[in-house]
């Protein structure tokens, strides 16, 4: 299953991992106090990753600073407007982190394979995208993209262990098993985009992801590095002494209590 490298075990990755979940905290209260705007752009094939990495990274992170934009398909109205205008709309405000499981790169992945926009609006796509994103880190932006890469036997021996475990069978889509049949095609598009995208004011980072345990680390490590962040000290808070009693009482419940059901069978 893992080329290369061993698995990395549970007892070490989850040591390494919450020491950097501790890095993440501190990041988060940088780009909160001084104002900054990060956007990260998880991207790759179904199955590589994306989604079990985003959760690591928010586990301990607050959710009106940090969000994660994981759009659907477009609707109609949408299809109409500017390629990038439903992404932008979802774009940070100073001290705010996005998350993008999927972004405006599916019009090179899943749309190009699949279809679903016209060979025009694909060139037209390639052309925009370096000049979209050279806005957003010109405007002052930090702008990260990851591809997380995995090989066809994983993929499938993921889409698999998908469809046999109730918890995450809702993940596998129509789309998911396209990309079985359609591996070549995908593999022929990313290699498009990347030629087009890969550019130095926002290169693409891959993420070797046929091990999830070294791909979480190993992204959320490289995502700490490139991050000018320092710790921000925290004015000291003291809890205050309660008040003397003034005489309140508790009026008779009115609200329905929810049953305890700890002791159930
Ligand atoms: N008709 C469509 N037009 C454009 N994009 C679509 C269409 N159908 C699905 N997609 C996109 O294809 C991507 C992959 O679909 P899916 O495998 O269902 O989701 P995910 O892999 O993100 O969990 C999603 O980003 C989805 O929005
Ligand atoms: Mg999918």
């Amino acid at each position: 299953m893992v080329v290369g490298a061993e698995r990395l075990r549970r007892k070490p990755y989850e040591k390494r991992l919450f020491r950097l979940q501790a890095e993440l905290v501190k990041m988060q209260e940088w780009v909160r106090a001084e104002g900054r705007r990060l956007v990260v752009v998880f991207e790759g094939r179904d199955a590589a990753g994306k989604g079990s990495t985003i959760k690591r990274v928010t586990e301990y992170l607050n959710p009106r600073v940090t969000r994660i934009v994981a759009l659907p398909a477009p609707t109609e109205r949408e299809r109409t407007q500017w390629y990038f205008q439903r992404y932008a709309e979802h774009l940070p405000a100073a001290g705010e982190i996005v998350l993008f499981d999927r972004s405006w790169y599916n019009r090179a992945g899943v749309e190009r394979v699949m279809g679903f926009c016209t060979q025009e609006e694909y060139t037209r796509f390639l052309h925009q995208c370096p000049i979209f994103e050279r806005l957003l880190v010109e405007d002052g932006i930090l702008l990260r993209k990851y591809w997380f890469s995995v090989s066809d036997a994983e993929q499938e021996r993921r889409f698999r262990a998908r469809l046999n475990d109730p918890m995450r069978r809702w993940k596998l889509s129509t789309m998911d098993l396209e990309s079985i049949t359609r591996w070549e095609e995908y593999s022929r598009a990313k290699d498009e985009m990347m030629i087009h995208t890969h550019i130095p004011e926002a290169p693409w980072y891959e993420v070797e992801s046929e091990d999830k345990r070294r791909a979480r680390i190993n992204m959320i490590a490289h995502l700490l590095s490139t991050i000018p962040y320092r710790e921000v000290r925290r004015p000291p808070l003291e809890i205050p002494l309660r008040p003397e009693p003034t005489g309140y009482r508790r009026p008779p419940r009115v609200v329905t209590p929810v049953p305890d059901v700890t002791e159930d069978p």
